[in-house]
């Protein structure tokens, strides 16, 4: 079948990888997908099974930092889209392994980068997917596009590397870059490392949330499918060489956040909520909030279009539905890993 557009997802099999996929190939036929993911320990082949048998659907297994693999990829596939998603994103990891952070979010996207703009196909758009972490902390400022970028965690500083590498090669070569930064992105299937799967996962294991720290640190929450609206928004009417932040006003105190998880999950009254927390040391260093404006996104059409209560509804109740998700997900991996072992 001939396909009208090729686009390739790098961390397809990833949380948001995973929906983006899932909705490319569900909204366009027409277009080929292709997911290049080497299946870390925070994905599941599980989060693309309903569309692992599609027409227009493609798994590559692989590593974005391996040159001679992603140059095979652009000199093979006449690739028109790049979303670029794969990356290392856990902050606490980040401290304590910044190597492997910097090679794969810094060197992999200068891999990936440089193979799109040497392929014989030139790509329409190369969309990085940042975060809204590069700008830092900030207790009153609203960052726009334009305010310094100052990241401080090494996860952050990465993406920040990364992000200076893809401009680079729009001021050079015009090459067609568009930079996202979001807010945090919820919803089902989220590998259970970050704040609110964690949550969930240690009530539905009858264990407390482990609130670190006593400051009073929130996030903004973005719901998953209103993220994926956004990217496929930005694909069609993004100005090229432009950055766009990505997110929302609903900021919750993650305090709040662990007492509404805990009210939904124990459905325990007010006064017994507090004793399904538990207060552990923070890290060193947290930022306490990323606020940002939107302005940008929104002149091209954009809302969040789903609340705060019925994203957490939603995100609680697959939570429930699939309780064993991740942990089976950790027995496949295992014995992925036990066969790669012995075939080596
Ligand atoms: N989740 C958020 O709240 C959020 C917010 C802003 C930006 N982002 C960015 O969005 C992207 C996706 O985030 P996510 O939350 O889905 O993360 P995730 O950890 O769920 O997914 C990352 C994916 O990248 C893959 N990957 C890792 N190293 C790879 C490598 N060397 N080669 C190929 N694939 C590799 C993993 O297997 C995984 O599928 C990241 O770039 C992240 O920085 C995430």
């Amino acid at each position: 079948m001939d396909f009208n557009r090729t686009v390739l997802v790098t961390g397809g099999s990833g949380f948001i990888g995973s929906h983006l996929v899932c909705s490319l190939v569900d909204r366009h036929p027409d277009w080929r997908i292709i997911n290049l993911d080497n299946l870390d320990y925070c994905c599941s082949p599980r989060s693309l099974e309903s569309v692992e048998d599609r027409a227009n659907y493609t798994f590559i297994r692989g590593d974005v930092c391996n040159s001679r693999l992603v140059n095979h990829i652009f000199n093979t596939e006449n690739i028109d889209v790049i979303f670029h998603l794969a990356a290392k994103t856990h902050v606490e990891r980040s401290f304590e392994t910044p190597s492997s952070f910097q090679r794969v979010n810094i060197d992999g996207t200068r891999v990936l980068l440089g193979a799109a703009h040497q392929a014989r196909h030139q790509p329409q758009r190369f969309i990085y997917v940042s975060t809204d972490e590069v700008y830092g902390a900030s207790l009153d400022q609203v960052f726009d596009e334009s305010s310094p970028v100052r990241p401080s965690n090494p996860y952050s500083a990465t993406k920040a590397a990364a992000e200076y590498l893809v401009q680079s090669y729009w001021d050079k070569y015009k090459f067609p870059i568009i930079i996202t930064r979001s807010n945090n992105i919820y919803g089902p299937r989220q590998y259970t490392e970050k704040v609110i799967p964690r949550f969930l996962t240690l009530l539905q294991r009858n264990k407390k949330c482990t609130i670190q720290g006593t400051l009073p640190k929130s996030r903004h929450f973005l719901f998953v499918d209103d993220a994926i609206n956004a990217f496929l928004l930005v694909l069609e009417k993004g100005i090229v060489g432009e950055i766009y932040n990505m997110g929302t006003s609903c900021e919750i105190p993650i305090m709040q956040l662990a007492r509404e998880l805990v009210t939904m999950v124990k459905k325990v009254p007010d006064s017994e909520v507090q004793d399904w927390l538990e207060f552990v040391p923070d890290r060193p260093h947290v930022d306490l909030r990323y606020p940002i404006t939107c302005e940008k996104l929104q002149q091209l059409g954009w809302r969040a279009e789903v609340s705060w209560a019925e994203g957490i509804r939603q995100t609680v109740k697959w939570y429930q539905v699939h309780p064993d998700f991740w942990s089976d997900a950790s027995e496949d991996q295992e014995q992925i890993q036990s066969q790669l072992e012995k075939a080596e």
